[in-house]
């Protein structure tokens, strides 16, 4: 089946498409909750994957601005679906086409895809998938409506995704899980020249698992018994792990968003030079807290910056000591809820599962307690529409009939249901 994915919660607008086959259970006896054996057997094949970056717009606030970004969804909504498509959804000229698709900033095809398809090709989807939240509402408005009119027109079964869900099963669309049939060519092109990563994929370490979601907006862990069924366990109490290296990258004024710069000058510098203070490592609960660390980014700043300049030298230690209290307290959480629910795998995804450090924590030390991790490929870290899309064909259950007037943005959801 076809899906086509909408994202518009933060400053992404994002459409995608997706042909899922399960070539085992027709899609009619299709009972996706807890069928983790079925995962195994899914083919996903990216058919577009294209996204809208609003980045540039919002650097100079340091900062998304709510009505901007809104703003921005408004004007890029239709030039990203059509690029989704691969046709146009408005009888629109030639002229106007051109026009409209030069003023969208950063329209990229985000991941690879398949070689063989023919985007014009794409008639309706059999389904549309739209992330109804978290998010931000004026955001959020813009691809439901979206979502919602198409599913009109086209009378096509309307779902909506939470944001956090995508995320979680994100990994899913990793060139090494996406392609995992016994028959399929291009693992056996990977298997036999080992130029690649194989897949580690295996549906039976998966449950329970437990999730960590760590973005810009979100810091949440959940334990995961199966797809659809989530208990959050933990969460942060003030600052998202992802706004933290936002704020601390505005501080040393080095730029937005801050995840990759910071962590970019971190490999240069001494993690262990400055001692920031890990919030809430040793605490009992499984919460987070990283506003407290960015006060302490702040004040060590203060005391530097009469002693003379901030050096290069300077700025790669802070980015160091920064990137390893944050490390360390996420890991030391995520470890901690791995062992009390003795879980058999843990998931990450999220922007800041894009940083490099914080994924070889995580990997060493659940190898060394024998638990499997998946995390998504850069690719996928940042916000897409590929991950709705999947997210959405795992609530396909719910979709026996197209009740796109029910569905309602809903900016503060959990990971919990
Ligand atoms: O998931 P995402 O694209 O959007 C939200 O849903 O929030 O996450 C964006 C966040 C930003 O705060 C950004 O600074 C952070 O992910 N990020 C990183 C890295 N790349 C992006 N954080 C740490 N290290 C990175 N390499
Ligand atoms: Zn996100």
């Amino acid at each position: 089946m076809k899906i086509l994915g909408l994202e518009t919660s933060c400053d992404e607008t994002a459409a995608a498409t997706l042909q899922i086959t399960n070539p085992k259970f027709p899609l009619d006896s299709l009972r996706p909750l807890g069928a983790c054996r079925q995962i195994s057997k899914l083919k996903i094949q990216i058919l577009s994957n294209i996204v809208s970056s609003q980045i540039e717009i919002h650097q100079k606030y340091g900062g998304i601005v709510p009505e901007v970004a809104a703003r921005q969804h408004v004007e890029s909504i239709i030039p990203v679906l059509q690029e989704a498509l691969g046709y146009k959804i408005q009888d629109t000229t030639n002229k106007i086409q051109t026009n409209l698709k030069s003023q969208i900033p950063n329209l990229k095809q985000i991941s690879n895809p398949n070689p063989r398809f023919n985007r014009g090709q794409i008639s309706k989807p059999d389904l549309i998938a739209v992330t109804q939240g978290p998010g931000l509402i004026t955001s959020l408005q813009v691809g439901l409506q979206t979502a919602k009119t198409l599913s009109y027109v086209w009378n096509v079964p309307l779902i909506g995704v939470n944001h956090l869900e995508a995320h979680l099963w994100s990994f899913l669309l990793n060139q090494d899980t996406r392609y995992n049939q016994p028959f399929d060519r291009l693992r056996a092109y990977r298997q036999e020249t080992n130029k690649l990563q194989t897949s580690n994929f295996k549906p039976q370490t998966l449950f329970p698992a437990i999730g960590l979601i760590v973005s810009g907006g979100h810091t949440e862990m959940a334990l995961v018994k199966k797809i659809g069924q989530y208990k959050l366990i933990g969460r942060t109490r003030d600052d998202a792990a992802g706004e933290a290296f936002d704020k601390v990258a505005k501080l040393l004024g080095i730029g937005y968003p801050g995840g990759p710069i910071v962590s970019h000058f971190a490999k240069k510098g001494d993690p262990a030079k400055i001692d920031f203070p890990r919030p809430m490592i040793d605490s009992d609960d499984l919460d987070f807290s990283f506003s407290g660390l960015k006060t302490a980014v702040k004040y060590y700043l203060k005391d530097l910056i009469p002693s003379g300049s901030l050096s290069q030298a300077m700025i790669n230690d802070i980015c160091a000591g920064f990137q390893q209290a944050v490390t360390e307290v996420l890991v030391a959480k995520t470890i901690k809820a791995a062992q009390k629910f003795k879980v058999k795998s843990v998931i990450v995804g999220g922007g800041v599962s894009a940083n490099e450090a914080l994924i070889e924590n995580l990997r060493l030390k659940t190898e060394n307690l024998g638990i499997t991790f998946y995390h998504p490929s850069k690719e996928f870290t940042q916000d897409n529409a590929a991950m709705v899309a999947l997210a959405g064909y795992f609530k396909l259950k719910t979709a026996s009939e197209n009740n796109w007037q029910k569905l309602t943005a809903e900016p503060n959801l959990l990971l919990e249901y």
